[in-house]
């Protein structure tokens, strides 16, 4: 059975797509059957694994991108996936089984425009087409914008576990508390379209430090959010084995840079990233304990 995992905070910036699409890679390189659903109308994962030539292509075609799912007559999911994403600049697959479901700025559509049946709502339409395809994958992942939208709710839907993005600030603690309450929301008012082949509504499975400066002392903002964790532990309000992941992603140059390559951090050349080897170290050790996360029933 495939893990399905969003990325989510409340707190715009503090690196979702740049965790996930690096651990989507981490992932994709040890074997694993990945594909990663980019719910952000800003299109940013898209624009990145495809870079924007091949994703221009994409988008200036009808029914080639996720917001096609939710319109009259919509393609079948398993067709819009671009498979091995990852390809160099002679167009050669570089990233066996990284699988990218991509998007478009006109998803923003979906939040004002959407008329559709009130009795499925997108984020089924999106679950039961995603149903077709898990079979396929080891980790399915979402990246989401930094709202419990229409958009985010198809992510949220269709995953069973949420990793919270935070750097070590104030503003991502808030990002966090919010998204707890939301979340409840949301899952409250969605019960009645889970279906038991569904699996159980995602919940907050842990923190995740990234783009941690060196020098920083990380240890009060690790308390607070601890602290709120706890909190929200009794209250039975996120898994009952949240944590703050021991890893955290240090902050380094190459991840602005491998943005602009359209590469994930890891497959960027040793002489174009110089000294990268610790954050790729990072992102493997957040990878490691991601696997090991074990869920409760
Ligand atoms: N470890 C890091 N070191 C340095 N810069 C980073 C790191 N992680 C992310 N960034 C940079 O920070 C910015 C925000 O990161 P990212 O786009 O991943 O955040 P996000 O949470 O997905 O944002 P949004 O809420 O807009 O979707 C980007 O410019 C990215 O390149
Ligand atoms: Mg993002």
């Amino acid at each position: 059975m495939s893990r399905r995992i969003a990325f989510l905070n409340y707190k715009g910036g503090v690196g979702k797509t740049s965790l996930i699409v690096n651990t989507a890679a981490c992932l994709a390189q040890q074997g694993n059957r990945v594909l990663l659903c980019d719910f952000d109308t800003q299109s940013n994962a898209s624009i990145w694994l495809l870079r924007l030539e091949r994703w221009n292509q994409l988008v200036t075609t009808a029914g080639r991108t996720v917001f096609s799912l939710f319109q009259p007559e919509p393609p079948l999911l398993t067709d819009l996936i671009v498979r091995d994403v990852v390809e160099d600049r002679e167009g050669r697959k570089i990233l066996p089984g990284l699988d990218l479901l991509p998007t478009s700025f006109n998803l923003v559509d979906l939040e004002a425009d959407f008329t559709g049946d009130p009795r499925k709502p997108a984020y089924v339409l999106f679950r039961e087409q995603l149903a077709e395809v898990e079979k396929d994958y080891d980790f399915i992942l979402f990246d989401c914008p930094p709202n419990v939208l229409r958009a985010s709710q198809c992510g949220v839907f269709a995953a069973t576990e949420i990793y919270v993005p935070s750097n070590p600030d104030a503003l991502s603690l808030i990002g966090f508390t919010l998204l707890v309450e939301k979340l409840a929301v949301f899952h409250d008012a969605a019960a009645g379209f889970r279906r038991h082949a569904f699996g159980p509504p995602a919940q907050v499975q842990g923190i995740l430090f990234n783009a941690v400066k060196a020098g920083t002392d990380v240890e009060v903002p690790k308390m607070r959010m601890q602290l709120r964790l706890n909190q929200f532990k009794s209250a039975r309000r996120v898994s009952r084995e949240a944590k703050i992941f021991a890893s955290q992603v240090r902050d380094a140059t190459i991840v602005r840079r491998a943005v602009t390559l359209g590469l994930p951090v890891a497959l960027v050349s040793a002489e174009t990233a110089g000294d990268s080897a610790g954050i790729i170290a990072d992102y493997r050790a957040l990878t490691r304990e991601l696997l090991l996360h074990s869920l409760s029933a």
